[in-house]
C-alpha cells in the first residue's frame, strides 16, 4: 500500500508503532521496520544521550530498515538533555524523529537539516495546525481512546480524524484505538494516510516486556481503562488496578487540592517495576480502549501481515462488492 506516509518514511505499509516508555526498545523497534512499518524507540527511556545513540547502534544490528526514535518534550522542572539527545538521533543516521508533549519548534532545523522527518504527536486540530505552522512534515492524531496522554478535549477519532482532515494541508497518521485492518480502512476513509499503533504492539512476542503486562492486555476489555491526573490536567489513560483505584480515591477526597506529591506512589518509578518486573499493581500505566480488541499475542510480522491482508479484503472484497456493477 502506497501512501504519503509510506513513501515519506521509506517504509512498505502505512503503520507506524508510537514510542512507548519502557517498552520501546530496539527489539520492538527492529521488529515493526522489519516488518515492513516504522518501528520507533523511545528516546527518553534510555537515561542519557549516549545510552540512545548505543539503543540505536543496537538497532541497527536488527534491521536494515528506517526506524525512528520518540522525544518526548516534558513539562518537567529539570529537563533532560534534549541537546544531547538530538545529537544522538543525528549521530546515529536516524530519518525519523516522532515528538510528542510540548512543541518541538526548538528543535526543527537541526532534525531537518539532518534530512530527518518529523511527525508530530498531538490531540487536537488545534495542536495539528500548530505543528503544521512551525514545519512538521506530518503529524500523529492521537485521539481520546488512546493509550496514554489523550489532552484535555476528550474528541474521540470518529470525529477528530475527519476535523483534522478538514483543516490540515501535511499529512497525517490515525493514532488511539487502532488495531487491526478495519482500523486502518476506517483511518484511510477518514482521511488520514496510515495508523500510529501503541497498546497493540504491547501484546505482540517481540515487545521485551513481562510476560504479565501481555496478558493483562488481552485480558482486559475496552471497560477496564481509567483516566487519572485529570485534576492537574496532565491526563492519562491506563489500565484499572488497585494502585489506580487508590489513585481515583485521592483525587475524589482531595478534590481541586490534589498535587503530584500527593499521588507520587501510584505514578513514580512505575514503569520498569511493571514492564521489567511484571510488577502488575505497582502503579499507573498507560494503556489504550483498544484493549477489548486484542485477543492474542502475534509476531509482529504476523500482527502486520494480517493487519494488511484484512485492509485489503476490506476495500478490495466488501467494499468494492457494495458498489454498482
Ligand atoms: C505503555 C505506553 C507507554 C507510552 N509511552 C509514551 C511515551 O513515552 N511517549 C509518547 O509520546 N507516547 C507514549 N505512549 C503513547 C503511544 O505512543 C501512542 O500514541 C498510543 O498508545 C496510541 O494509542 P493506542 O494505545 O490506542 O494505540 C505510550 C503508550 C503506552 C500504551
Amino acid at each position: 500500500m502506497k501512501t504519503l506516509i509510506t513513501e515519506m518514511f521509506g517504509i512498505q505499509h502505512p503503520i507506524i508503532q508510537g514510542g512507548m516508555h519502557y517498552v520501546g526498545f530496539a527489539e520492538l523497534a527492529a521488529a515493526v521496520s522489519n516488518a515492513g512499518g516504522l518501528g520507533i524507540i523511545t528516546g527518553l527511556t534510555q537515561r542519557t544521550p549516549e545510552a540512545l545513540a548505543a539503543e540505536i547502534a543496537r538497532c541497527r544490528t536488527m534491521t536494515d530498515k528506517p526506524f525512528g526514535v520518540n522525544l518526548t518534550f516534558l513539562p518537567t522542572v529539570s529537563s533532560p538533555d534534549y541537546p544531547g539527545y538530538i545529537k544522538a538521533i543525528i549521530d546515529g543516521g536516524v530519518k525519523a524523529v516522532e515528538t510528542a508533549g510540548n512543541n518541538p519548534q526548538k528543535w526543527l532545523p537541526a532534525l531537518h537539516e539532518a534530512g530527518v522527518k518529523v511527525i508530530h504527536k498531538c490531540t487536537s486540530v488545534r495542536h495539528a495546525l500548530k505543528a503544521e505552522a512551525i514545519g512538521c512534515d506530518a503529524v500523529s492524531v492521537d485521539g481520546f481512546e488512546c493509550g496514554g496522554h489523550p489532552g484535555e478535549d476528550d474528541i474521540p477519532n470518529f470525529i477528530l480524524l475527519p476535523r483534522a482532515a478538514e483543516s490540515l494541508k501535511i499529512p497525517f497518521v490515525a493514532s488511539g484505538g487502532m488495531a487491526d485492518g478495519r482500523s486502518l480502512v476506517a483511518a484511510l476513509a477518514l482521511g488520514a494516510e496510515g495508523i500510529n499503533m501503541g497498546t497493540r504492539f504491547i501484546a505482540t512476542q517481540e515487545a521485551p516486556v513481562h510476560e504479565k503486562v501481555k496478558q493483562a492486555i488481552v485480558d482486559a476489555s475496552e471497560l477496564d481503562t481509567r483516566l487519572v491526573m485529570r485534576p492537574l490536567r496532565n491526563t492519562e489513560r491506563v489500565l484499572r488496578n488497585a494502585a489506580v483505584d487508590r489513585l481515583l480515591e485521592k483525587e475524589r477526597t482531595l478534590g481541586a487540592n490534589l498535587k503530584f506529591e500527593d499521588i507520587i506512589d501510584e505514578v513514580a518509578g512505575v514503569y520498569p517495576r511493571i514492564m521489567q518486573n511484571g510488577d502488575m499493581e505497582a502503579g499507573a500505566w498507560s494503556c489504550g480502549m483498544v484493549a477489548g480488541l486484542i485477543h492474542d499475542i502475534p509476531t509482529v510480522k504476523e500482527l502486520i501481515d494480517r493487519i494488511m491482508a484484512e485492509a485489503e479484503g476490506i476495500i478490495y472484497r466488501r467494499l468494492a462488492g457494495m458498489g454498482h456493477s
